[in-house]
Protein backbone atom coordinates (compact mmCIF):
# COMPACT_ATOMS: atom_id res chain seq x y z
CA UNK A 1 0.00 0.00 0.00
CA UNK A 2 1.53 3.47 -1.02
CA UNK A 3 1.38 5.96 2.21
CA UNK A 4 -1.58 8.33 2.37
CA UNK A 5 -1.41 11.05 0.41
CA UNK A 6 -1.55 14.26 2.45
CA UNK A 7 -2.28 17.76 1.69
CA UNK A 8 -1.79 21.32 3.40
CA UNK A 9 -5.27 23.83 2.45
CA UNK A 10 -5.73 26.81 3.99
CA UNK A 11 -9.22 27.71 4.15
CA UNK A 12 -10.63 30.88 2.67
CA UNK A 13 -11.92 33.15 5.64
CA UNK A 14 -9.94 36.57 4.43
CA UNK A 15 -9.89 35.39 0.88
CA UNK A 16 -10.64 38.43 -1.57
CA UNK A 17 -8.88 40.34 -4.56
CA UNK A 18 -7.28 42.94 -2.68
CA UNK A 19 -4.21 43.71 -4.91
CA UNK A 20 -3.36 42.92 -8.53
CA UNK A 21 -0.28 40.80 -9.11
CA UNK A 22 -1.11 39.16 -12.08
CA UNK A 23 -3.58 40.01 -15.38
CA UNK A 24 -6.30 37.81 -13.69
CA UNK A 25 -6.66 39.74 -10.71
CA UNK A 26 -8.95 42.97 -10.89
CA UNK A 27 -9.94 44.59 -7.76
CA UNK A 28 -13.00 45.95 -9.22
CA UNK A 29 -13.80 41.88 -9.92
CA UNK A 30 -14.43 41.09 -6.19
CA UNK A 31 -14.94 37.37 -5.59
CA UNK A 32 -18.54 36.41 -3.67
CA UNK A 33 -17.23 35.32 -0.09
CA UNK A 34 -19.68 32.65 0.17
CA UNK A 35 -19.55 31.52 -3.15
CA UNK A 36 -15.81 31.22 -2.66
CA UNK A 37 -16.04 28.89 0.78
CA UNK A 38 -18.58 26.70 -0.86
CA UNK A 39 -16.16 25.95 -3.89
CA UNK A 40 -13.23 25.73 -1.46
CA UNK A 41 -15.41 23.42 0.59
CA UNK A 42 -16.04 21.28 -2.47
CA UNK A 43 -12.76 20.88 -3.38
CA UNK A 44 -11.98 19.72 0.65
CA UNK A 45 -14.56 17.04 -0.11
CA UNK A 46 -13.34 15.74 -3.40
CA UNK A 47 -9.60 15.42 -1.90
CA UNK A 48 -10.89 13.74 0.88
CA UNK A 49 -12.93 11.51 -0.61
CA UNK A 50 -10.13 10.72 -3.37
CA UNK A 51 -8.24 9.00 -0.16
CA UNK A 52 -5.96 11.91 0.87
CA UNK A 53 -5.36 13.26 4.52
CA UNK A 54 -5.97 17.10 4.50
CA UNK A 55 -4.07 19.36 7.27
CA UNK A 56 -5.18 23.00 7.83
CA UNK A 57 -3.44 26.40 7.68
CA UNK A 58 -5.32 28.62 10.00
CA UNK A 59 -6.51 31.69 8.09
CA UNK A 60 -4.93 35.19 8.81
CA UNK A 61 -7.00 38.78 8.27
CA UNK A 62 -4.95 40.82 5.69
CA UNK A 63 -3.32 37.91 3.96
CA UNK A 64 -5.63 36.81 1.11
CA UNK A 65 -3.84 34.69 -0.81
CA UNK A 66 -2.53 32.64 1.95
CA UNK A 67 -5.23 30.07 0.62
CA UNK A 68 -2.92 28.96 -2.04
CA UNK A 69 -0.75 27.29 -0.03
CA UNK A 70 0.97 25.79 -2.93
CA UNK A 71 3.49 28.57 -2.65
CA UNK A 72 3.98 27.96 0.94
CA UNK A 73 7.44 25.98 -0.25
CA UNK A 74 8.36 23.16 -1.78
CA UNK A 75 8.42 19.82 0.41
CA UNK A 76 11.27 17.31 -0.43
CA UNK A 77 11.19 14.46 2.10
CA UNK A 78 10.75 15.80 5.83
CA UNK A 79 12.40 19.52 4.14
CA UNK A 80 9.99 22.30 3.89
CA UNK A 81 12.00 24.71 0.93
CA UNK A 82 9.89 28.08 2.10
CA UNK A 83 8.81 30.59 -0.62
CA UNK A 84 10.33 33.83 -0.50
CA UNK A 85 7.24 35.76 -2.46
CA UNK A 86 8.55 38.26 -5.26
CA UNK A 87 6.01 40.40 -4.17
CA UNK A 88 5.53 42.21 -1.33
CA UNK A 89 2.10 41.59 -0.89
CA UNK A 90 2.58 38.16 -0.23
CA UNK A 91 5.51 38.39 1.95
CA UNK A 92 3.59 38.98 5.12
CA UNK A 93 2.57 35.35 4.46
CA UNK A 94 6.14 34.03 5.25
CA UNK A 95 6.20 33.43 8.73
CA UNK A 96 3.15 32.26 8.81
CA UNK A 97 4.11 29.09 6.43
CA UNK A 98 7.41 28.58 8.30
CA UNK A 99 6.00 28.55 11.57
CA UNK A 100 3.29 25.77 10.57
CA UNK A 101 6.04 24.14 9.39
CA UNK A 102 8.62 23.99 11.93
CA UNK A 103 5.52 23.27 14.63
CA UNK A 104 4.22 20.35 12.12
CA UNK A 105 7.36 18.87 12.44
CA UNK A 106 9.55 19.75 9.09
CA UNK A 107 13.01 21.21 8.91
CA UNK A 108 12.56 25.00 7.57
CA UNK A 109 14.91 25.36 4.83
CA UNK A 110 15.83 28.20 3.12
CA UNK A 111 16.92 29.01 -0.72
CA UNK A 112 19.49 32.32 -0.38
CA UNK A 113 17.89 35.34 0.25
CA UNK A 114 18.90 36.93 -3.34
CA UNK A 115 16.60 34.84 -5.15
CA UNK A 116 12.67 34.25 -4.84
CA UNK A 117 11.12 31.57 -5.19
CA UNK A 118 7.26 30.41 -5.09
CA UNK A 119 7.12 26.92 -3.53
CA UNK A 120 4.96 24.12 -4.98
CA UNK A 121 3.78 26.84 -7.64
CA UNK A 122 7.36 26.91 -9.62
CA UNK A 123 8.09 23.99 -8.44
CA UNK A 124 7.03 20.37 -9.76
CA UNK A 125 8.42 17.17 -9.99
CA UNK A 126 8.02 14.18 -12.56
CA UNK A 127 9.02 10.86 -11.96
CA UNK A 128 12.58 12.26 -10.21
CA UNK A 129 13.47 15.12 -12.12
CA UNK A 130 12.30 18.74 -10.66
CA UNK A 131 10.66 21.39 -13.33
CA UNK A 132 11.25 24.62 -12.49
CA UNK A 133 9.36 27.71 -13.91
CA UNK A 134 11.40 30.89 -13.80
CA UNK A 135 10.78 34.90 -14.95
CA UNK A 136 7.89 35.47 -13.44
CA UNK A 137 7.59 34.76 -9.99
CA UNK A 138 11.13 32.53 -9.11
CA UNK A 139 14.78 32.82 -10.16
CA UNK A 140 16.97 30.13 -12.71
CA UNK A 141 19.48 30.09 -10.07
CA UNK A 142 17.60 30.11 -7.33
CA UNK A 143 16.41 26.73 -8.52
CA UNK A 144 19.54 25.66 -9.42
CA UNK A 145 20.49 25.74 -6.27
CA UNK A 146 17.85 23.79 -5.21
CA UNK A 147 18.73 20.92 -7.04
CA UNK A 148 22.24 20.73 -5.53
CA UNK A 149 20.89 20.77 -2.23
CA UNK A 150 17.93 18.00 -2.45
CA UNK A 151 20.63 16.41 -5.26
CA UNK A 152 18.03 16.44 -8.21
CA UNK A 153 18.04 17.05 -11.41
CA UNK A 154 16.43 20.47 -12.48
CA UNK A 155 15.06 21.42 -15.80
CA UNK A 156 14.51 25.42 -16.05
CA UNK A 157 11.69 26.58 -17.76
CA UNK A 158 10.89 30.03 -18.80
CA UNK A 159 7.79 31.17 -17.99
CA UNK A 160 6.96 33.94 -21.49
CA UNK A 161 2.83 34.92 -20.86
CA UNK A 162 1.71 36.81 -18.31
CA UNK A 163 -1.40 34.80 -17.63
CA UNK A 164 0.87 31.73 -16.80
CA UNK A 165 3.19 32.99 -13.80
CA UNK A 166 3.16 30.14 -12.17
CA UNK A 167 4.33 26.31 -13.20
CA UNK A 168 1.41 25.05 -12.19
CA UNK A 169 -0.87 27.28 -14.34
CA UNK A 170 0.24 25.35 -17.57
CA UNK A 171 1.91 22.14 -16.47
CA UNK A 172 0.91 19.30 -14.38
CA UNK A 173 2.81 15.86 -13.61
CA UNK A 174 0.18 13.11 -13.41
CA UNK A 175 2.54 10.10 -13.22
CA UNK A 176 6.42 9.55 -14.24
CA UNK A 177 6.44 10.24 -18.06
CA UNK A 178 3.04 11.95 -17.71
CA UNK A 179 1.71 15.06 -17.72
CA UNK A 180 -0.67 17.91 -18.90
CA UNK A 181 0.63 21.14 -20.07
CA UNK A 182 -0.27 23.92 -22.23
CA UNK A 183 2.92 24.53 -25.01
CA UNK A 184 2.09 28.33 -25.72
CA UNK A 185 3.20 29.40 -21.67
CA UNK A 186 6.68 28.33 -22.76
CA UNK A 187 9.27 29.82 -25.30
CA UNK A 188 10.50 26.95 -28.06
CA UNK A 189 13.79 25.89 -25.80
CA UNK A 190 11.29 25.39 -22.62
CA UNK A 191 8.92 23.57 -24.99
CA UNK A 192 11.76 21.34 -26.48
CA UNK A 193 13.01 20.81 -23.08
CA UNK A 194 9.89 18.95 -21.55
CA UNK A 195 9.11 17.40 -25.03
CA UNK A 196 12.21 15.47 -24.58
CA UNK A 197 12.65 14.98 -20.82
CA UNK A 198 9.04 14.00 -20.05
CA UNK A 199 9.02 11.55 -22.88
CA UNK A 200 12.54 10.83 -21.70
CA UNK A 201 10.60 8.06 -18.93
CA UNK A 202 9.20 6.79 -21.92
CA UNK A 203 9.44 3.54 -20.81
CA UNK A 204 6.93 4.73 -17.77
CA UNK A 205 4.65 6.35 -20.11
CA UNK A 206 1.81 3.74 -20.62
CA UNK A 207 -0.67 5.96 -22.72
CA UNK A 208 0.21 4.44 -26.71
CA UNK A 209 -1.63 5.52 -29.60
CA UNK A 210 -2.28 3.74 -32.34
CA UNK A 211 -0.98 5.77 -35.94
CA UNK A 212 -0.12 4.04 -39.19
CA UNK A 213 -0.02 0.68 -38.08
CA UNK A 214 2.44 1.18 -34.92
CA UNK A 215 1.98 2.19 -31.25
CA UNK A 216 3.47 5.17 -30.00
CA UNK A 217 3.67 6.36 -26.51
CA UNK A 218 2.10 9.83 -26.27
CA UNK A 219 3.64 11.49 -22.65
CA UNK A 220 2.27 14.91 -22.95
CA UNK A 221 -1.59 15.50 -22.69
CA UNK A 222 -1.87 19.18 -24.47
CA UNK A 223 -4.58 21.60 -23.29
CA UNK A 224 -6.16 23.90 -25.42
CA UNK A 225 -6.75 27.64 -24.94
CA UNK A 226 -9.61 27.92 -23.81
CA UNK A 227 -9.46 24.72 -21.25
CA UNK A 228 -5.99 26.27 -20.40
CA UNK A 229 -7.67 29.82 -19.31
CA UNK A 230 -10.04 28.22 -17.36
CA UNK A 231 -6.57 26.37 -15.70
CA UNK A 232 -7.08 22.70 -16.60
CA UNK A 233 -3.35 22.36 -16.18
CA UNK A 234 -4.16 23.51 -12.17
CA UNK A 235 -4.96 20.28 -11.44
CA UNK A 236 -4.92 18.09 -8.16
CA UNK A 237 -3.62 14.37 -8.68
CA UNK A 238 -4.40 11.95 -5.72
CA UNK A 239 -3.74 8.28 -7.06
CA UNK A 240 -6.28 7.93 -10.47
CA UNK A 241 -8.19 11.36 -9.41
CA UNK A 242 -7.48 14.68 -10.94
CA UNK A 243 -9.37 17.51 -9.96
CA UNK A 244 -10.08 20.17 -12.00
CA UNK A 245 -12.32 23.19 -12.14
CA UNK A 246 -15.39 22.79 -14.35
CA UNK A 247 -14.98 23.80 -18.24
CA UNK A 248 -12.24 21.31 -18.96
CA UNK A 249 -14.65 18.66 -21.07
CA UNK A 250 -11.39 17.99 -23.99
CA UNK A 251 -8.90 17.23 -21.22
CA UNK A 252 -10.99 15.23 -18.86
CA UNK A 253 -12.36 12.77 -21.95
CA UNK A 254 -8.42 12.53 -22.88
CA UNK A 255 -7.28 11.98 -19.05
CA UNK A 256 -10.16 9.17 -18.93
CA UNK A 257 -8.80 7.85 -22.12
CA UNK A 258 -5.74 6.95 -20.47
CA UNK A 259 -7.51 5.38 -17.32
CA UNK A 260 -7.70 8.35 -15.23
CA UNK A 261 -10.71 9.68 -13.14
CA UNK A 262 -11.01 13.21 -13.70
CA UNK A 263 -13.34 15.57 -11.74
CA UNK A 264 -14.74 18.79 -12.38
CA UNK A 265 -15.52 21.02 -9.45
CA UNK A 266 -16.73 25.10 -10.06
CA UNK A 267 -13.79 26.92 -8.79
CA UNK A 268 -14.09 30.42 -10.73
CA UNK A 269 -13.94 32.29 -7.67
CA UNK A 270 -10.17 31.75 -6.99
CA UNK A 271 -9.92 31.91 -10.84
CA UNK A 272 -10.63 35.45 -10.12
CA UNK A 273 -7.13 35.25 -8.05
CA UNK A 274 -5.23 33.85 -10.89
CA UNK A 275 -5.12 30.31 -9.32
CA UNK A 276 -7.64 27.07 -8.94
CA UNK A 277 -7.63 23.57 -7.40
CA UNK A 278 -3.78 22.68 -7.60
CA UNK A 279 -2.75 26.36 -6.31
CA UNK A 280 -5.35 25.89 -3.72
CA UNK A 281 -3.36 22.85 -2.42
CA UNK A 282 -0.03 21.39 -1.21
CA UNK A 283 1.50 17.99 -0.96
CA UNK A 284 2.90 17.31 2.55
CA UNK A 285 4.10 13.92 1.35
CA UNK A 286 6.93 15.53 -1.12
CA UNK A 287 6.11 17.07 -4.30
CA UNK A 288 7.93 13.85 -5.69
CA UNK A 289 5.09 11.60 -4.84
CA UNK A 290 2.01 13.98 -5.96
CA UNK A 291 1.59 11.52 -9.23
CA UNK A 292 0.04 7.90 -10.06
CA UNK A 293 2.88 5.61 -9.56
CA UNK A 294 0.64 2.94 -8.95
CA UNK A 295 1.25 0.68 -12.03
N1 LIG B 1 -3.08 35.70 -6.34
C1 LIG B 1 -2.06 34.71 -6.18
C2 LIG B 1 -0.75 35.26 -6.73
O1 LIG B 1 -0.78 35.94 -7.72
C3 LIG B 1 -2.46 33.44 -6.86
C4 LIG B 1 -1.49 32.32 -6.61
C5 LIG B 1 -1.83 31.06 -7.36
N2 LIG B 1 -0.96 30.04 -7.00
C6 LIG B 1 -0.37 29.16 -7.82
N3 LIG B 1 0.34 28.21 -7.32
N4 LIG B 1 -0.46 29.26 -9.13
O2 LIG B 1 0.32 35.02 -6.22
Amino acid sequence: MPPQPHILMCPPDFYGIHYEINPWMDMSRQAEHAVAVEQWNALHAHIRAAGARVSLLEPVPGLPDLVFTANAAMIYRQQALVSRFRHRQRQGEEPYNRRWFSENGFEVVDVAENFSFEGAGDALFCGDTLYAGYRMRSDAAGHQEIGRMIGCRVIPVELVDARYYHLDTCFCPLAEGEAIWFPAAFDQYGQRAIREHVGQSLRDCRFRVRRGGRDYMEPLIEAEQAEAERFACNAVVVGRRVITNTGCDRLHAALAERGYEPIATPLDEFVKAGGSAKCLTLRLDGEEAASWRSH
